[in-house]
């Protein structure tokens, strides 16, 4: 089933992903709705608090092309270490339609994540796998990717951003909006 994705500024968004202790039918349910959900959407990457649910899951696929889609789904994932290395990747996140950004981030990480057979992973991941579970991780800390930027950079993006929590810069997907009014939410 495809969900409907939470929009800037929704207060889910800004809200800390619980963890998942026990992996039930409904959390099984809930990977596989996100990855139609992201497929659906053009999406390489989706978090849980972006379909409304603000658990510790999210979802990957690097691989955007029909017969080389290889989906991950990582529950309660934790970046164990990054390299000193960093690298500067354009960014753009469903939640936010219409606005990309170059982001610096580290260029390769260790993450630590259980599947949904409970099996517990480590891996390591560089490019654009690293960047995409990294952006994802952000969202179950209630980080957007340009809360990032610099400052005058976010600076100037506000206008876009308050359009966007406005609901005039509506994607092609199914959305969810946050409650209006915005304007006094909004960092400058
Ligand atoms: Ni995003």
């Amino acid at each position: 089933m495809v969900l409907p994705i939470y929009l800037y500024d929704h207060p889910v968004l800004r809200q800390k992903a619980e963890p998942i202790e026990e992996i039930t039918p409904e959390i099984r349910q809930l990977a596989q709705n996100m990855l139609q959900t992201m497929y659906a959407a053009n999406g390489i990457g989706l978090a849980a608090n972006q379909v409304g649910v603000p658990r510790q899951l999210i979802v990957v696929d690097i691989g955007r092309d029909e017969g080389m889609k290889r989906p991950l789904v990582l529950l309660n994932p934790v970046i164990e270490a990054v390299s000193e290395e960093t690298e500067t990747m354009e960014e753009g996140c469903l939640s936010v339609p219409e606005l990309r950004d170059n982001v610096v981030r580290p260029a390769a990480i260790q993450v630590r994540y259980r599947d949904l057979n409970g099996r517990e992973h480590r891996r390591e991941a560089a490019g654009l796998l690293a960047r995409v579970i990294q952006h994802e991780i952000d969202h179950l800390h209630g980080i957007y990717f340009f809360d990032r930027l610099p400052p005058l950079r976010r600076f100037l993006l506000r206008r876009k951003l308050e359009r966007i929590a406005r609901g005039e810069l509506l994607p092609p997907y199914p959305v969810v909006l946050g409650p209006a009014p915005v304007e006094e939410r909004l960092e400058a």
